[in-house]
């Protein structure tokens, strides 16, 4: 674990070295806009949290007041808890129009009552938001956003690495702009990332249940289970740090902290699954893949191979759906599919090494998962932001 964490993002390193400090130097025109929002989160039968953001003032700090180049944003978070109109919801109405004054409004469908109904939803990963722009991953995800739009799915996942940069408030500005037209109107359940971790931006952005990093959600024959795969986040406590200091930190930090959360986190799962056995599909998503398609390590395989796969197999989870690896993945063993998706925007990787084990399908494209659940069964399109399709596959509802 210490080896894994030591060459672990090796961008991530070289962030440490520059002095980011949450936004960088020479910034001299205002890019923090007023109000981030409003968007949708956690949504249930019953009920659903709108999400905002007021920026409340800026703080510009530098070696002197005659060089103040460094801006960071304050926003101050707020959420509605938005409960249908009592009669709508008695009726068995599903959809919620809102409209919070002097901010935005939206409509949204509330999580059926029944598993009997039918759902629509969409997963896709890696569009990692940088205010830079890089390799035109911002023109990428708005196109993704726009085609996802008209495919009107009720929720969506995204599997991490939402941003570049988790403690930089410009690429949460850059995904939240690019993201509103969807995200207004539709829940946005996020998989933390290795590029966001668990910074402070992303927890104040989002609902995180117990303000934990793992969760799970029901949407009609769905019981969706999203769990944490980069572990704590040490970035910040160990640049305090000489680098010869590292290691000793390193090694306290995993006895401590990192293996008491993932023994917590997999005696959740374990509850979580055996209290949900009933449901017709079981998918769980989280970024770190399952199959590698790379000839890189990442952490926490062990556990993710360990701890976590006897468990989806026992249980016999429909899909599993990962990103990191970007570029479009299917695989098949046991009667589990396991998908890497993580094409909604990120500059796409070659696939390295030979071709992995019980592959169904490989493509290097921009994409996003598109599925359509019944009680029955559960259809899958693989859509090109072109609205082609790379493949399409059905599974049938869990024994
Ligand atoms: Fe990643």
């Amino acid at each position: 674990m210490l080896t894994k964490y030591l060459c672990k993002n090796i961008i991530a390193l070289v962030f440490l070295l520059l002095p980011i400090d949450l936004i960088s130097q020479n910034i001299s025109r205002n890019i923090f806009p007023s109000v981030i929002g409003p968007y949708v989160q956690m949504t249930g039968t019953d009920h659903s949290y709108i999400y905002w953001a007021e920026l409340s003032h800026t703080i510009k700090k530098g070696n002197s007041l005659d060089s103040l180049n460094t801006i960071v944003p304050v926003y101050v978070h707020k959420q509605h808890y938005l409960m249908p109109p009592i009669k709508s919801f008695l009726a068995g109405k599903r959809k919620i129009a809102y409209k919070i004054s002097g901010i935005g409004s939206g409509e949204l469908k509330l999580a059926p009552k029944s598993r009997e109904t039918s759902v629509k939803f969409a997963v896709f990963g890696d569009n990692k938001s940088w205010h830079t722009n890089y390799e035109g991953s911002d023109e990428k995800y708005r196109k993704l956003i726009s085609l996802l739009i008209k495919k009107e799915p009720e929720f969506v996942v995204n599997t991490g690495d939402l941003v570049f940069e988790g403690r930089d408030y410009r690429d949460w500005v850059t995904f939240f702009n690019i993201g509103k037209p969807l995200m207004k109107n539709v829940p946005y359940f996020p998989v933390i990332g290795n590029h966001e971790e668990s910074s402070k931006p992303l927890f104040d952005f989002f609902k995180f249940p117990d303000n934990r990093s793992y969760y799970s959600f029901n949407w009609g024959p769905i019981h969706f289970i999203v769990l944490n795969s980069s572990g704590m986040e040490a970035r910040v406590e160990r640049r305090q740090l000489p680098q010869t200091e590292w290691k000793e930190f390193l090694e306290q930090f995993n006895d401590t902290v990192e293996l008491p959360f993932f023994r917590q986190q997999l005696s959740w799962l374990q509850s979580d699954l055996e209290q949900h056995k009933d449901f017709p599909f079981i998918f769980v998503s989280f970024h770190y893949p399952v199959f590698n398609t790379l000839n890189r390590e990442f952490e926490n395989e062990d556990i993710i191979q360990n701890d976590w796969l006897p468990l989806f197999k026992q249980h016999q989870v429909s899909a599993v759906f990962n990103g990191h690896n970007h570029h479009y993945h299917h695989a098949l063993k046991d009667g589990i599919h396991y998908i890497i998706t993580a094409g909604a925007g990120a500059g796409i990787y070659e696939r390295s090494g030979s071709k992995v084990e019980h592959e169904v399908m490989y493509s290097e494209e921009n994409h996003f998962v598109l599925a359509s659940a019944s009680p029955e069964n559960c259809r899958f399109e693989i859509l090109k932001l072109n609205n082609q399709l790379i493949e399409s596959f059905t599974i049938q509802k869990r024994k």
